[in-house]
């Protein structure tokens, strides 16, 4: 009679379990997402975010330090606007005095080696709340790309090394990469938010910023949770259009996704584990129903393992704290 196969064998003891691990988390991995508010000398904590604030550049500046004293080398840092400052056009978003611009240059200016990432969509410095503009209550493409493509020229002239155009109209990674390129910021990078879907894992974020839709919903930019073969057709155009980088957003509920677009594009990929994804592990360590620092781990690794080479996350200095 054959020996029975015995797998437990390479779980007997951590030393084996350490030598054949297949997939490894990093810091290096991990990127911060911070949402910064104008002003000095704020900090107000996201109510839906446990352990999550907004600050004012001060703040930031501090965050950025603690991260990078981590290992964190990466920060992807969103604005929240005050709404007097929105208007159907979104344009704060190059203005002379804006202050997410001049945050960025800051950054720059006092960390050189941090790799700071923006995001470009209009949602949060548009009165409709959407990320694109609003012609007679319909979110149209075309006249849109102008208004990405200028965001993101003024961004890169803040100091901006990743672009992250987050809001899923059709053409942006192109119109985004031509007016970069025209301006001579060739070595800015674009991470496209490719597979973006309609998710409600959002709905913290959106809190954050203020910046939820004032009619409707995102659905018609936004892709279809049941769909996956739109992830593809996503990747192929973001990449002919010139992205460096892909991502698929939120994390956790397109595990498949991530590793679709692993086994089919030459590009890294990032994997966005949403506000949404973060509250879920925070409400329930709160009512101490999990063991908050093991499933923390154990969500980051299921998504590196599904193939994200990225991870924006909101746990990130948590994680790289247990990493040391
Ligand atoms: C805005 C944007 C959103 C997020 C990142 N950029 C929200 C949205 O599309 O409504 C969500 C991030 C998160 O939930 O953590 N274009």
């Amino acid at each position: 009679m054959q020996q029975p196969i015995r797998p437990r064998r390479n779980r007997k003891m951590a030393g084996v379990r350490d030598l054949i691990r297949e997939t490894t988390l990093t810091t290096h991995d991990l990127l911060l997402p911070l949402f910064l508010l104008d002003g000095q000398g704020k900090k107000i904590e996201v109510s839906s975010m446990p352990g999550i604030y907004r600050y004012s550049i001060d703040g930031i500046l501090k965050e950025i330090e603690e991260a990078m004293l981590l290992g964190i080398k990466a920060f992807d840092v969103f604005p929240v606007v005050p709404e007097t400052l929105k208007d159907k056009t979104a344009s704060y978003s190059w203005a002379e005095d804006n202050f997410y611009l001049h945050a960025l240059s800051s950054i720059k200016q006092h960390f050189p080696e941090a790799v700071v990432m923006t995001d470009v969509a209009m949602d949060p410095y548009s009165s409709d709340g959407h990320d694109g503009l609003v012609v007679d209550g319909e979110i149209v493409n075309d006249a849109t790309l102008d208004i990405l493509a200028r965001m993101a020229v003024a961004q890169a002239q803040a100091g901006a090394d990743i672009i992250g155009p987050s809001d899923m109209m059709d053409g942006r990674v192109g119109a985004i990469r031509a007016a970069l390129d025209a301006a001579h910021f060739t070595q800015v990078s674009i991470m496209s938010y490719t597979a973006k879907y309609a998710s409600g894992f959002y709905g913290p974020f959106r809190d954050a910023l203020d910046s939820a839709p004032k009619f409707g919903d995102k659905k018609t930019y936004q892709m279809d949770p049941a769909n996956r073969l739109e992830a593809l057709r996503e990747m192929e155009l973001d990449t002919r259009e010139g992205a460096d980088m892909l991502m698929v957003k939120p994390a956790l509920a397109y595990l498949d996704v991530i590793r679709l677009l692993k086994d089919h594009s030459q590009l890294p990929i990032t994997a966005y584990n949403v506000s949404g994804e973060y509250a879920m592990l925070k409400a329930a360590a709160e009512r101490g129903w999990l063991d908050y620092e093991r499933v923390m781990m154990e969500t980051l690794l299921s998504i590196k393992r599904a193939g994200a080479d990225v991870i924006l996350t909101y746990h990130a200095k948590e994680a790289a704290k247990l990493l040391r």
